[in-house]
C-alpha cells in the first residue's frame, strides 16, 4: 500500500456504512438503475427473493437516499467497516481518464508528461471513472484547441471545465444546478489552480457569452432540450459534446439534433452508454 494512503484509510475505517433496503417492483428496475448511475458515488445493487425485488443502497453515515424512492424503506442496516477497505483503498488510486490525462484523487504524484488532473471523491458526480465521463473527456482533448472559450454544462466536480482549462481553453465556464457541486467544483478548481468561472445555474438560465464548445454529461431527456437551447450559445461551426445517454436514446438525441442544423462527428460507446460530438452548422 502507498504509505501516503494509510492515513486517509485510517479515517474510512470509521466511517460507518448502512446498507439501505427498499422494496421496489420489476417494472422500476430500470429506471431506478438510470436514475441512481447518475449519483456515481453511491453504490446500490438488486436482490430478487421469492419473486420480490429489493433495491440495496449503501451509505456512509450522515447522507440520506435520494428524494425518489420514496417511502417504500424496509430495513437499515449497519455494515463492518473493514468490509469497504478494499473499495476504499481502489478509490484512492491514480488511473487514466483517457490517452495523457491522469486522475490522482489523493494529490499524491508528480507531473511529469502528459496532464494530472487532482480530483477527490466527494457529494458531486465527477471522479472521472464513469465511463460516461470519459467518453466526455475524449471528446474534448479531440476538438479543443488553445484559447477556446468552454461551456460544462453539469460540471458536477467540474473535471471536465478542469481538463478543458489545462487542454489551454482561453475561457472555461462550468455550471451546476445543485449548490453542493458547485461548492465542490470551486474547491477542484482553486486545488488544479485553474482559471474557471464556476456558476450556480439551471441548465441555461444564468449563462452568458458564446462559446467555441459546450459539453454537458447529462441524461438523454435534459440533453435533448440542450441541443436546441445550445444553438444560442454556440459560435457557427462550434461544438456540442453530449454524453451520458443510454444507447436506446441515441436515435432520438441525432434526429433532434438534425432537426437544430448539427452534423454528426463521432459517436462513442461503451456498455449501455453512448456520447456524441456534434457540430453546429
Ligand atoms: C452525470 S453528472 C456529470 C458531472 C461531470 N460533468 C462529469 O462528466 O463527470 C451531471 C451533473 O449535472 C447536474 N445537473 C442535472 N440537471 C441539471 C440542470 N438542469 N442544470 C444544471 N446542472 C444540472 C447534476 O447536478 C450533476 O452534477
Amino acid at each position: 500500500m502507498n504509505d501516503a494512503l494509510e492515513p486517509l484509510l485510517g479515517v474510512l475505517v470509521v466511517i460507518q456504512i448502512l446498507e439501505y433496503t427498499f422494496t421496489i417492483s420489476e417494472d422500476e428496475v430500470d429506471t431506478l438503475e438510470e436514475k441512481l448511475l447518475l449519483f456515481e458515488t453511491v453504490k446500490f445493487c438488486f436482490v430478487r427473493v421469492d419473486r420480490k425485488v429489493f433495491l440495496k443502497l449503501y451509505l456512509s453515515g450522515g447522507e440520506e437516499p435520494p428524494d425518489f424512492l420514496g417511502s417504500r424503506l424496509v430495513e437499515v442496516k449497519s455494515l463492518k467497516p473493514g468490509d469497504w477497505l478494499e473499495k476504499a483503498e481502489e478509490f484512492q488510486q491514480p488511473f487514466e481518464l483517457v490517452d495523457g490525462v491522469i486522475v490522482d484523487p489523493t494529490d499524491s504524484i508528480k507531473e511529469r508528461d502528459g496532464i494530472v488532473l487532482k480530483i477527490s471523491p466527494g457529494l458531486a458526480f465527477g471522479t472521472g471513472r464513469h465511463v460516461t465521463t470519459k467518453m466526455a473527456a475524449r471528446l474534448l482533448c479531440r476538438v479543443i484547441e488553445p484559447g477556446m472559450h468552454v461551456l460544462d454544462l453539469g460540471c458536477g466536480t467540474g473535471i471536465l471545465a478542469i481538463l478543458a482549462a489545462r487542454l489551454g481553453a482561453g475561457r472555461v465556464v462550468a455550471v451546476d444546478n445543485d449548490p453542493l457541486a458547485v461548492q465542490k467544483a470551486l474547491e477542484e478548481v482553486e486545488k488544479n489552480r485553474v482559471d474557471v468561472n464556476v456558476i450556480l445555474s439551471d441548465a441555461f438560465d444564468k449563462v452568458e457569452g458564446i462559446y467555441d464548445v459546450i459539453v454537458s454529461n447529462m441524461y438523454a431527456e435534459i440533453l435533448l432540450e440542450i441541443v436546441e437551447e445550445a444553438k444560442n450559445f454556440l459560435y457557427n461551426g462550434g461544438y456540442l459534446i453530449l454524453s451520458g445517454i443510454l444507447k436506446e436514446k441515441f436515435p432520438a438525441i441525432v434526429n433532434v439534433a438534425q432537426a437544430y442544423d448539427y452534423e454528426l462527428i463521432e459517436n462513442l460507446g461503451d456498455g449501455e452508454w453512448c456520447a456524441m460530438l456534434l457540430k453546429s452548422v
